[in-house]
């Protein structure tokens, strides 16, 4: 039982699906109809596999709020993560600020953490509302919005085809490569190819193949972005290039479109290189200026605040990540943790490898879990946390440069939302 009194959560049951889907619309999208929104999921599962509902409710079966708990898997740093992805939280309007979105994930992050899930990742509405809840930023996208002129119109743009349906194997098998030598990419199962090959209106798939073998593609969407509407803009809603030839290509191939297309938009992960291959590092001067405010200094790129990671079980995910090799050293970890409660683990790194023991480590260090997680993923280093005062060192703080060289990673990107 938990507050309001008379409420439970539970698994979302095939009765509740008028409330399920009507408490997602007046979450997500409230100017349509509820026919229509029941109309165009009436063909959808309630609970696709891997993609359970739950609901907060009452005795009566009046549901105030639900969420689905997504059953994914990740790739970091050459393995894959199994990880607990949250979707669709909504609380009825008239149940708003009751606390009943933090009871939900509260109730969520228990139940993680009883299938031993390490990980969980979620798209917030706000950072600050699950951060208090141990949920750690990690996910920081790029994104230009260049001029189709300032990039470079490369050769190899002359092995680009459009789309055709049997390439759909090939592009998945690319995905599935690239995915496990990046950070954060999902491991996607049959269902999030759902609907991939169906592109809406404005949409289109362009392949980069050398000799009938495919090595990248991109998923474009032509749009405007200026408010006469009069120029065209590509948004690249995803790239994927498996080798230097297969980046150029899909590179020179928007390039090649610049006497139709003003402006791209380029999205991507912050080591992309892309900046530096523009004959100009500004915005397209096109575009209506947005001043910089800094000297003689153009705008050129926008940072995306976008997804955020939690660590659940901690010892699985220690044990399961990969670290660079170097003399062996202990710490013990002494981890702040708002709903699963406060814990020590001591961790031995032993070549490239972490071992959780009960035995307790001289050094230890004091941080939130949401700290824990932006460490574990490379996206902020124990250094940087311990100028700043937000991790507490006790003992040999020498392991603070062994820790961040043994944990160095590229931060997680991810193509999918949900
Ligand atoms: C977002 C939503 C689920 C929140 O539901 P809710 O039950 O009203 O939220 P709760 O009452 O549990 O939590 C709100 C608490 O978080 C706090 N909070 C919200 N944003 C915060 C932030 N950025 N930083 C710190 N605290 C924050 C609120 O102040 C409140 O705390 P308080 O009660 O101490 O003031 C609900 O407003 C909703 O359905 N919105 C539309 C759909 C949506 O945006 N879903 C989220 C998708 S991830």
């Amino acid at each position: 039982m938990i507050d309001p009194p008379g409420f439970t959560i539970r698994a979302a049951e095939e009765s509740d699906r008028a409330q399920f889907i009507n408490l997602g619309r007046l979450a997500f999208d409230p100017a349509r109809s509820q026919a229509d929104v029941e109309k165009e999921g009436q063909d959808e599962p309630l609970n696709p596999p891997g993609g359970q509902g739950w609901v907060l409710a009452d005795q009566a079966g009046n549901l105030a709020g639900r969420y689905r708990h997504l059953e994914l898997a990740l790739f970091f740093q050459g393995i894959e993560f199994p990880m607990a992805g949250v979707a669709g939280v909504a609380v009825a309007p008239e149940r708003r600020g009751q606390k009943i979105a933090q009871k939900m994930i509260e109730y969520a992050l228990q139940q993680f953490h009883e299938q031993q899930i390490p990980l969980s990742m979620l798209y917030p509405f706000q950072h600050g509302f699950y951060r208090k809840l141990g949920w750690a930023w990690v996910g920081e996208t790029h994104q230009y919005r260049v001029s189709a002129r300032h990039l470079p119109l490369y050769s190899e743009r002359v092995n680009v085809v459009p789309y055709r349906g049997d390439l759909e194997a090939s592009i998945k098998a690319v995905y599935h490569k690239a995915a496990q030598q990046h950070n954060g990419w999902l491991q996607r199962e049959p269902n999030r190819w759902k609907g991939y090959f169906k592109p809406e209106g404005g949409e289109e798939i362009y392949c980069y193949a050398e000799a009938g073998d495919l090595l990248g593609y991109m998923v474009i969407e032509f749009t405007h972005l200026e408010p006469t509407k009069t120029q065209w803009a590509i948004a690249v809603q995803e790239w994927v290039a498996l080798t230097a030839g297969a980046y150029r290509g899909l590179i020179g191939f928007l390039a090649s479109l610049r006497d139709q297309i003003t402006t791209v938009v380029w999205n991507t992960y912050p080591q992309d290189p892309f900046p530096h291959l523009l004959s100009e590092q500004r915005c397209d001067p096109t575009l209506p200026p947005q001043p910089f405010e800094f000297g003689l200094t153009h705008r050129f790129g926008a940072i995306g605040g976008g997804f955020m990671w939690r660590l659940v079980d901690v010892v699985k995910a220690l044990e399961l990540r990969p670290i660079h090799p170097g003399d062996p050293f202990a710490i013990a970890f002494h981890i702040i943790d708002p709903v699963l409660g406060n814990q020590q683990i001591s961790v031995e790194f032993v070549e490239q490898k972490m071992y959780c023991t009960q035995q307790s480590a001289a050094t230890r260090i004091t941080l939130s879990v949401e700290h824990l997680t932006q460490l574990f993923c490379g996206m902020r280093s124990a250094s940087e946390l311990q100028w700043l005062g937000e991790i507490e060192v006790e003992g040999d703080s020498a392991l603070i440069s062994k820790l961040d060289a043994a944990w160095q990673a590229t931060p997680p990107f991810c193509w999918d939302f949900f």
